[in-house]
């Protein structure tokens, strides 16, 4: 049976490339960025109607929940949430200061992780 994705940070990277995997296997994808100009350049070549582009800045509440929601207002289902879309701390772990390190668990894993991982659950 065929699945519905839920991608962020699909414009680029290893978010587009499971995006066109999923597509390519006759699933569907809600491919979500911040720059849709950019997810839509990205995945040209797989366009069509299983795949759903909504812009999504996954640090805000408010757009987490309303591309949720307009997921599966399209689809009916989230059936796997990739919470790809992230950044890395370039330096000498050393080197970077203690914020650098705490702001990107911040960001990353304990805040819009965690908060867009229950709003997709929820959905599921
Ligand atoms: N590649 C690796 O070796 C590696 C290793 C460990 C972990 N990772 C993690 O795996 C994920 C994908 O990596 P990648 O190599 O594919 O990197 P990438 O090409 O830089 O992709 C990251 C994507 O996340 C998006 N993004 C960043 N902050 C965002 C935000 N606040 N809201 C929405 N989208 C946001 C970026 O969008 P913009 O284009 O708008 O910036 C970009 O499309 C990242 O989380 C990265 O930290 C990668």
């Amino acid at each position: 049976m065929s699945k519905t994705w839920f991608i962020t940070g699909a414009g680029s990277g290893i978010g587009a490339g499971i995006a066109k995997a999923a597509l390519n296997a006759g699933d569907r994808v809600v491919a979500t960025a911040r720059n849709l100009d950019k997810a839509r350049n990205a995945l040209r070549d797989v366009t069509g109607e299983n795949l759903a582009f909504v812009q999504l800045d996954v640090t805000g509440e408010s757009q987490t929940k309303a591309a949720v929601e307009r997921a599966v207002d399209q689809f009916g289902r989230i059936d796997v949430a990739v919470n790809n879309a992230g950044y890395a701390v370039m330096g000498n772990f050393e080197e970077l200061p203690n914020n650098r390190h705490r702001t990107a668990i911040r960001d990353q894993l304990l805040g819009r992780g965690l908060r867009y991982a229950r709003r997709a659950a929820g959905h599921a």
